[in-house]
């Protein structure tokens, strides 16, 4: 059975399986880490757990995005929108095993509530899907949108000289701006009020709950 027969149910059973990998599998990514080349820099017990929450948050943000890719693919309407969403969650799998990669090197881990997060996108990625395309691809401008700000804070945020994590962000930065306007392009509307406070509130929440838990 190819992509194009595959009912919605299918695709969501295809969608749980990928739920795994996210969260409990090791995800490998497609391009090597932005940090790759930059050296290792002495941080003090406190900046290390500085970072490693604020990368923590950044690795449940790529959760959720994979999860709101993955609902939205699963009941897109026009299957070249599908592959478009399919291609933008692979891109996104290569931040979570960067960040996932960076975690570790901060002597830390995930977050524990990445399930939850998981299940909590997937429907609303899926919700966002059966509203149809336009408004699809407008929740993933908005979503980009806000995650590229939120990614701008953290570059602010980080320890001075981690340049490690610097250079994740800076590519995943660059990466999320390209699918704001790869949506856009495709046809996605700006979200009614009160969608994009909804949605900053929500990611306040997650913020909040993941730079410790
Ligand atoms: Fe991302
Ligand atoms: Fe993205």
């Amino acid at each position: 059975m190819n992509a194009r027969t595959l009912s919605p149910f299918d695709r969501l059973l295809a969608g749980c399986e990928r739920a795994l990998e996210a969260i409990a599998g090791s995800p490998q990514a497609h391009r090597p880490s932005p940090a790759a080349d930059i050296p290792e820099t002495d941080m003090d017990d406190a900046e290390r757990r500085h970072a490693a929450g604020l990368m923590r948050i950044n690795h449940t943000g790529e959760v959720c995005a994979q999860a709101l890719y993955f609902g939205q693919a699963a009941l897109a309407r026009s299957a070249d929108n599908r592959r478009h969403l399919l291609h933008a969650a692979a891109e996104e799998t290569d931040h979570l095993a960067w960040c996932a990669a960076r975690l570790q090197e901060l002597d830390s881990r995930p977050s524990l509530l990445n399930p939850l997060w998981y299940v909590g996108s997937y429907a609303i990625g899926a919700a966002a899907a059966l509203a149809g395309d336009p408004l699809s691809l407008g929740f993933v401008v908005e979503t980009e949108r806000q995650v590229e700000a939120h990614l701008a804070e953290h570059l602010e945020k980080l320890p001075a000289q981690d340049e490690r994590s610097r250079a994740v962000l800076a590519q995943m930065q660059t990466d999320e701006i390209r699918h704001a306007q790869a949506a856009r392009e495709r046809g996605g509307i700006e979200l009614p009020f009160p969608l994009p406070k909804l949605m900053h509130f929500s990611s306040m929440v997650m913020k909040l709950v993941a730079y410790r838990v």
